[in-house]
């Protein structure tokens, strides 16, 4: 009998946005299923919590420093890191959210956005993914947002990058599939994170998302782990240019 397998041992999986967060939690949950991780952050001091989990896992962990709203130099930086030392998973995680209404956007608000949330993902993608499609193995997984359907309230910016990450994901997956690397994204619902931090302090929107919520709560950074660490494992080996929505039941409502 097959049994399922969700075992990471001997793979190394580079997160992005690793200091907190999402992205924490999915470092660690990932070191948790067997991966050595490189944390990728802004600085050491941003990520030293997640490193010292994710090695008192018995991991080897490492970290790489860049400002990923500059897409050129982090792209140099992951093609380094590349180069240095397979990585055969990749988690674009980092993100930012800029509330305001559309008419008072400034336009290099919006490319820092767009920037941080997507180009970003792109050129990693290229760097890491070449390595992946020359071993002929390996899974790149974007932090997408209910966002990536649905069109949010002042957040236009933030909306369009998620849309095209979702779009980026499927024309990826298309691309690599033949090589063996799956390409997928997790799509978050309302998560307790800093990234909501707005939301939660003000208390109508807050009752208001909870009360769309069919789960009835928040979700925690610990409700996506399951998610990371089934698709970079070999038990979603054919799975690809899926968007995996874990959101407490909001989408189907
Ligand atoms: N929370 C939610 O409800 C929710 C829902 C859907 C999708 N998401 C997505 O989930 C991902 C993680 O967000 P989160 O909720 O965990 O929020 P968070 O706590 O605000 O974390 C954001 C992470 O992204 C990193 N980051 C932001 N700008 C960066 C830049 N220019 N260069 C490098 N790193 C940068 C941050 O690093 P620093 O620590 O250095 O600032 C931080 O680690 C994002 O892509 C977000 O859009 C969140």
């Amino acid at each position: 009998m097959m049994e399922a397998s969700f075992g990471l041992t001997g793979q190394t999986a580079l997160v992005t946005g690793a200091g907190r967060g999402i992205g924490a939690a999915m470092a660690e949950a990932l070191a948790a299923a067997g991966a050595d991780i490189v944390l990728w952050g802004r600085s050491e001091s941003s990520l030293r919590e997640t490193q010292e989990t994710c090695s008192s896992l018995g991991r080897e962990v490492s970290t790489v420093i860049g400002d990923l709203s500059d897409p050129e130099e982090a792209a140099r930086t992951a093609r380094e890191l590349g180069d240095q030392r397979p990585v055969d998973i990749l988690v674009n995680n980092a993100g930012m959210i800029s509330r305001a209404p559309a008419l008072e956007v400034a336009y290099s608000d919006w490319q820092r956005v767009v920037a941080t949330n997507l180009d970003s993902a792109f050129v990693l993608s290229q760097a890491v993914g070449a390595g992946m499609v020359e071993r002929r193995r390996g899974s790149i997984i974007n932090t997408a947002s209910l966002l990536s359907f649905q069109g949010g309230i002042n957040v236009a910016s933030y909306t369009a990058s998620k849309h095209a990450l979702a779009g980026l994901t499927k024309a990826l997956a298309n691309e690599w599939a033949q090589y063996g690397v799956t390409v997928n994204a997790i799509a978050p619902g309302y998560i307790a994170t800093d990234n909501t931090s707005a939301l939660r302090a003000d208390p109508d929107r807050e009752e208001a998302i909870r009360a769309r919520i069919p789960a009835g709560r928040w979700g925690t950074p610990e409700d996506l782990v399951g998610a990371v660490v089934f698709l970079a494992g070999p038990s979603a080996r054919y799975i690809t240019g899926h968007t995996l929505v874990v959101d407490g039941g909001w989408m189907a409502r």
